[in-house]
């Protein structure tokens, strides 16, 4: 009986949202070493002419902002690889590099800058790749390129304006981000002119000891667009046949390198638009064009062609930009999300005796919030693939495998999921970093052994938050005498509400890692930690301390409303904590719709199956957090049948209800809108509409108020501490000095830390 591919991963997709197995899950997503020693984990693999020590890769994270400005490999992206490979990773994966420099207008910056690493420039980007390739071979690592055909319809539109031309796509397409600028089909001409830069990259990589090209061919960008019938709908020409211009490129790849070179292709099986969006693929207009996807099974034809033409290895994942949570999996998706699929592929292929040309079984690499050793180890031994791929969790982690090789799983840092530092940095500018280890992209000047204090001094933190945890850490580290004073019975500061819900389990890893390093900690080196104490100005001077660090958090920001004082309305942050609400309320509206009021609703709807509405004042939810977790959420509140009002405004509460005035203009944006962007503010879109104001006053039902409208920093330790000179030393950390997310919180406990 043929098998129902598609079926698949509808379920999937559904699964992603409900967690219909939820123990089995959060068992999965757990840092544990039941299955230690590693030994699946930690054995070699051939792949065409190469052995690889272990079965670990390094997942593809663009480099933006790494390289130098002509995209020569800077030392900051050298050293942010060699720290990968001393941690003992068996196979690095560089981020994407374009193929399409000379083809797409809008790849190239203004002046012929780069922003990404480049191979196809000149002779003048050579060295720095070759010397990357030489420096991580001195750690037993291998090293792929990944190669790009171009960026197509999910580049920047912003070469309409710059340069007065289109982007560019296999077809008329509308452009990712400003879905009313259209993307014009390339020409059979330009597709080949890729297809040649492609090989001469693949050379190249070859002479610069780089060990093997690995394809881009997934998420939609260029080259799925020419191999993916949702964004290929030519009817002319060469590339009409969409498996074409993918097979054309392996085989010109595989005449310039050779018979033995490792070939890997990174695929997606199922855009799974159509499982995504069901109805809405007919009613969007720019997802209208997109109906008509691959299937499962024209994927895996095309792949078994692909190694006909000499892939050697794949990785498979799912989804696109348009359904951004897929590719770029957060926190609140299930752990190891994509071995379903890995496996699926893997059956097919031992199923069709599909082997290399090197005459090997195909290895399928799985990825997806695999980074919890037994997860990984298990997936292995029970053969759902031949490799497992960590991206995040090398950011958060460097040392991940060799850690795991030695079965110190407590000690891993583990990746949070939240995607603030990695991926949301380089969109608003930056370059990627990591929330959990304020060291990544940084390795070229913050060594990772610290430096001694010369004069050890008496150091006081006051505030176990992730700031203060890290701040007092890292000191005593260095040599310092620290006590760290908590007010509460137990660490954490915020990650305590942080991760109460249980799909923050991410989160709750994190907790227990600092918790871990705490301990660790007090007992090598000179540190006390003093829990129920609130320390004062007073008592900080009486102890004489060197230096004081505050790090005593926000509190929540207080709206002057009618009824706001009533018994059932509650902060978002006391409801995490305490973790549950009597059985009898069924209605709740959350006031506030930035992340913890929507993280607190989805707790709300999903796991405690409450009927819940959330206010937001602003046009959109989740404003200013990453695209990929914003979609994740509100894709699934609203499948959780959860209102969302925007442009909503609390007036009163009442006993049993709340009053909202809302703008309902047709022109306020669809709260639920995933498939296309906020745009970030100094992005000006001209075509955006204007939105005008047709207020109205509605009421709620509300047993329960759940409200979160920002924090605000206390700094009143602090500013008391100054006042009052209570050291010579003084220095205010976290969301004290200006509330952000656990990224800013862990950059500044470890920057001080190392600079007391
Ligand atoms: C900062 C960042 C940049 C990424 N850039 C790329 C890229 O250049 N090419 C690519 O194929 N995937 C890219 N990805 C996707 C990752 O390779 C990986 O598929 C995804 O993060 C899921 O794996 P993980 O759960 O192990 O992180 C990127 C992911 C992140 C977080
Ligand atoms: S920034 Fe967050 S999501 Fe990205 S690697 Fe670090 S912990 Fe993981």
């Amino acid at each position: 009986m043929a098998k129902n591919y598609q079926k698949v991963v509808a379920n999937l997709i559904e699964d992603y949202g409900g967690w219909s197995r939820v123990e089995e899950r959060l068992a999965d997503g757990r840092m544990t070493d039941k299955l230690f020693p590693y030994h699946q984990l930690f054995s070699p693999i051939q792949v065409n002419g190469i052995k690889i020590k272990n079965r670990i890769v390094m997942g593809p994270m663009g480099n933006v902002g790494m390289p130098d400005e002509t995209g020569r490999p800077s030392n900051k992206m050298i050293q942010y690889f060699v720290e990968r490979a001393k941690g003992g990773v068996g196979l690095i994966t560089s981020g994407l590099v374009l193929a399409s420099n000379n083809v797409e207008a809008s790849v190239t910056e203004v002046g012929d800058l780069s922003l990404l690493p480049r191979i196809d420039r000149s002779r003048t980007v050579f060295p720095g790749w070759r010397v990357l390739a030489e420096s991580v071979h001195a750690y037993g690592a291998r090293f792929f390129i990944q190669l790009s055909a171009g960026l197509g319809r999910v580049a920047s539109p912003e070469c309409l304006i710059k340069k007065w031309r289109l982007p560019v796509s296999a077809s008329w397409n509308p452009n990712f981000y400003m879905p009313a600028v259209p993307c014009r089909p390339l020409r059979d001409g330009e597709c080949l002119k890729i297809i040649k830069n492609a090989g001469q990259a693949a050379a190249d990589a070859r002479a610069l000891l780089i060990d093997g090209v690995y394809l881009h061919g997934h998420e939609g960008y260029l080259l799925e667009q020419m191999t993916n019938t949702a964004f290929n709908r030519r009817k002319f020409g060469r590339f009409a046949d969409w498996q074409a211009f993918g097979i054309e490129l392996v085989k010109h790849i595989r005449e310039r390198v050779g018979a033995h070179y490792p070939i890997m292709y990174r695929i997606d099986l199922s855009l799974a638009l159509n499982e995504t969006y069901g109805e809405r693929m007919e009613q969007v207009s720019s997802l209208k064009k997109f109906r008509k996807e691959r299937t499962v099974e024209m994927t895996l034809d095309y792949m078994a062609n692909l190694v006909k033409a000499g892939v050697d290895m794949f990785d498979v994942d799912l989804g696109c930009y348009d359904n951004w949570w897929l590719p770029h999996p957060p926190t609140s998706m299930p752990p190891g999300c994509y071995l379903p699929v890995a496996g699926l592929v893997k059956d097919y292929l031992a199923g069709e005796k599909i082997k290399s040309n090197a005459g090997l079984p195909v290895p399928v690499v799985a990825v997806g919030k695999l980074g919890y050793p037994d997860l990984a180890e298990r997936a292995l031994r029970e053969g759902m693939c031949d490799m497992v791929m960590l991206a995040r969790p090398l950011l958060a982690d460097p040392e991940w495998p060799s850690k795991a090789y030695a079965g110190k799983i407590s000690g891993i840092c583990p990746c949070i999921g939240d995607q603030e530092a990695c991926l949301n940095e380089f969109i608003e500018g930056g370059h990627p970093q990591c929330a959990v280890n304020p060291r990544t992209g940084f390795e070229d000047v913050l060594c990772a052994e610290l430096t001694p204090a010369s004069e050890p001094k008496e150091v006081a933190v006051v505030g176990a938050g992730p700031a203060g945890l890290l701040c007092a850490c890292t000191a005593a580290q260095r040599g310092h005498r620290v006590t760290l004073f908590e007010r509460l019975d137990k660490v954490g500061g915020e990650l305590i509400p942080g991760s109460a819900p249980r799909f923050k389990y991410d989160v709750a890893n994190y907790l227990q890692y600092l918790r871990n390093l705490l301990e660790k900690t007090a007992k090598n080196y000179k540190l006390e930690l003093r829990l129920h104490t609130e320390a004062t100005p007073a008592m900080l001077k009486g102890e004489k301390f060197d230096a004081v660090v505050t790090g005593t958090g926000g509190e929540p920001v207080k709206l002057a409303i009618k009824g706001i004082d009533l018994p059932h309305v509650v902060q978002a942050v006391d409801l995490l904590c305490n973790g549950s609400i009597p059985a009898k309320v069924r209605k709740v509206v959350v006031v506030g719709g930035g992340s913890v009021g929507c993280e607190a609703a989805y707790m709300l709807a999903c796991e405690m199956g409450r009927q819940v509405t959330i206010v937001e004042m602003l046009p959109y939810f989740m404003k200013g957090v990453c695209t990929a977790n914003r979609g994740h959420l509100i894709h699934y509140l609203e499948r959780a049948g959860v209102r969302l009002l925007n442009c909503a405004r609390l007036q009163s509460i009442g006993k049993k209800t709340v009053k909202v005035c809302q703008n309902v203009s047709p022109t306020v944006p669809d709260p639920y809108k995933t498939w296309s962007p906020i745009l970030p503010e100094n992005i000006k879109n001209p075509l955006a509409k204007k939105i005008k104001v047709e207020e109205k006053e509605i009421e709620l039902e509300a047993e329960l108020v759940v409200l979160h409208v920002g924090l605000k920093a206390d700094d009143r330790l602090y500013e008391s501490c100054v006042r009052e000179r209570v050291a010579p030393e003084i220095h205010n950390i976290g969301d004290s000095s200006c509330v952000g997310r656990i990224f800013e919180a862990t950059k500044a406990g470890y920057a001080v830390g190392r600079m007391l």
